[in-house]
């Protein structure tokens, strides 16, 4: 299948509104390139639900509080389109940093969920620059649906907040993580792992399941936290920024396991120069 490219917002625009005129329904997939499996599944996810699906491809710069980190993002568009081109996208939205960030730019869109919290208490601005740039996709694409991963949950929590609060007319798909067999969260960060901290990384999926059984038999939170992070920084490659059990709902912090909670068990932790974040229902 060919799939159209489309650089400026009239391009997409006009694609999106040719396959709403054949009646065609339009999901939306945001991404940064660094394409995996991860990405695939939310595609799929998205044809599965729509006939025609459009995928983002945009580094946004605006969501990076590092710069070394927006300087690292792995992207490489040929290859990208190469993924895509096995896959049922119909076009890509690729656009310029100055198309989507023009000149005289002043507006950011800011959800403000209440504390800071999780990713929001480590990276700053993080979520305004996503809440700003998936607001202007949703907007310039107008989409029917879009599919956020769950490995992101803070991500999905806030702009569901946003789709809401703005009413935009689109529904948030929620798709579930995809992990490697031996449990590490796919990520693009992953290819920055040296060949050691690859074999290191699953620890992460393992000291939140760690944390799910023992508080799944009753244990408080904290307890089990404190026993799980004691074990992953053991050997002083892991350095924890947080391991914290919240509501699903709600992201409140909870210290007993109540399935009314929808209780999840959220982790942040660096691995040499990488930072991974994972979370699992508990
Ligand atoms: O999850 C991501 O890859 C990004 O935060 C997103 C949603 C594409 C916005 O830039």
């Amino acid at each position: 299948m060919t799939i159209d490219v489309a650089r400026s917002i009239p391009e997409i625009r006009n694609i999106v509104a040719k396959a709403k005129q054949d009646g065609q329904t339009v999901g939306l997939v945001p991404t940064m390139g660094g394409l995996h499996a991860g990405h695939i599944s939310l595609i799929e996810h998205a044809g599965s639900l729509c006939d025609h699906v459009v995928v983002s491809v945009f580094v946004n710069p605006t969501q990076f509080n590092r710069k070394e980190d927006f300087e690292n993002y792995p992207g490489n568009e040929a290859e990208d389109l190469k993924v895509l081109s096995g896959t049922c996208t119909n076009s890509v939205f690729a656009p310029s940093a100055t198309e989507v960030y023009p000149e005289g730019f002043a507006t950011s869109v800011t959800v403000s969920t209440g504390d800071k919290i999780l990713c929001d208490a480590h990276r700053p601005g993080h979520f305004d620059g996503v809440a700003t740039v998936v607001t202007k996709l949703f907007l310039q694409t107008g989409a029917d649906i879009a599919c956020f991963g769950e490995k992101d949950y803070q991500q999905l929590f806030i702009v569901k907040r946003l789709v809401a609060d703005l009413n935009i007319p689109l529904r948030i798909e929620p798709v579930p993580t995809v992990r490697e067999t031996d449990g590490l969260a796919l990520s693009s960060r992953n290819a920055r792992l040296t060949p050691e901290e690859r074999l290191l990384a699953p620890r992460l999926h393992r000291a939140l399941e760690q944390v799910a059984d023992a508080v799944r038999g009753g244990e408080a939170a904290s307890l089990a936290i404190a026993k799980a992070q004691t074990w992953l920084e053991s050997d002083n490659r892991f350095d924890v920024e947080y391991l914290e059990m919240r509501s699903g709902k709600t992201l409140e912090i909870l210290e007993r396991h109540d399935e009314q909670d929808e209780p999840r068990v959220f982790i942040a932790a660096n691995l040499g120069k990488v930072r991974l974040i994972d979370n699992i229902g508990v």
